[in-house]
């Protein structure tokens, strides 16, 4: 499988609930490990490292994206705050230090870490040759806190009141829409 390439849970999984997430086998068993309140299970982590990313349909709410990049394990909402691209077919790159996923739509930057949209300006527009530095425009996209526990991943949903710009594209229509582009067949090469 590339990396570009996603598992999509969403439309064959069942809504989790906190209280079915929070019954995993895992905790039973695992008393010294305490998952944040509210988790809901993704995957087993070896099978979210093989496939790179997952889109999961959380707690029947909330399409999420949990990445596996450089070791760590990253979730956030799953369409892009600008137009609603889909970001898990974006590439993950690196941008003044920060590790970025690209969307594939229009290429805009959002950080892994904290959702930040990042762009380059320009410091001075009458100079030759033109000099450009990168900044933020702030958190455009939700982020959402990814816990392991004993091979399983689950995803805590970030529900901070503040709105966030990828809240826009959670809804029912930007759903349909990103699962019919899902289900098209794609071009034989
Ligand atoms: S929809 Fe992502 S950059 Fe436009």
């Amino acid at each position: 499988m590339s990396s570009k390439e996603v598992t999509s849970l969403t439309s064959s999984s069942p809504p989790l609930s906190s209280s079915s997430s929070l019954s995993s086998p895992s905790l039973s068993s695992s008393s010294s490990i305490l998952l944040p309140p509210a988790s809901h299970f993704i995957g087993k982590k070896e099978d979210i490292v093989k496939a790179g990313r997952v889109s999961k349909l959380v707690n029947g709410c909330r399409d999420v994206l949990v990445l596996f990049h450089q070791g760590q394990l990253h979730a956030m909402d799953t369409r892009c705050y600008h137009s609603g691209g889909a970001l898990q077919y974006g590439d993950i790159e690196e941008f003044n230090g920060q590790l970025c996923i690209v969307c594939p739509w229009h290429k805009y930057k959002i950080t892994l870490a904290e959702g930040e949209g990042l762009y380059q300006a320009v410091e001075d527009p009458t100079a030759k040759p033109l000099r450009t530095h990168w900044r933020s425009k702030g958190v455009k996209q939700r982020i959402h806190k990814v816990t392991e526990v004993n091979g399983e991943v689950y995803v805590t949903l970030n529900d901070s009141i503040e709105a966030i710009e990828s809240d826009v594209y959670q809804t029912e229509t930007y759903r349909s829409v990103s699962l019919k582009a899902q289900s098209k067949p794609k071009p034989r090469k």
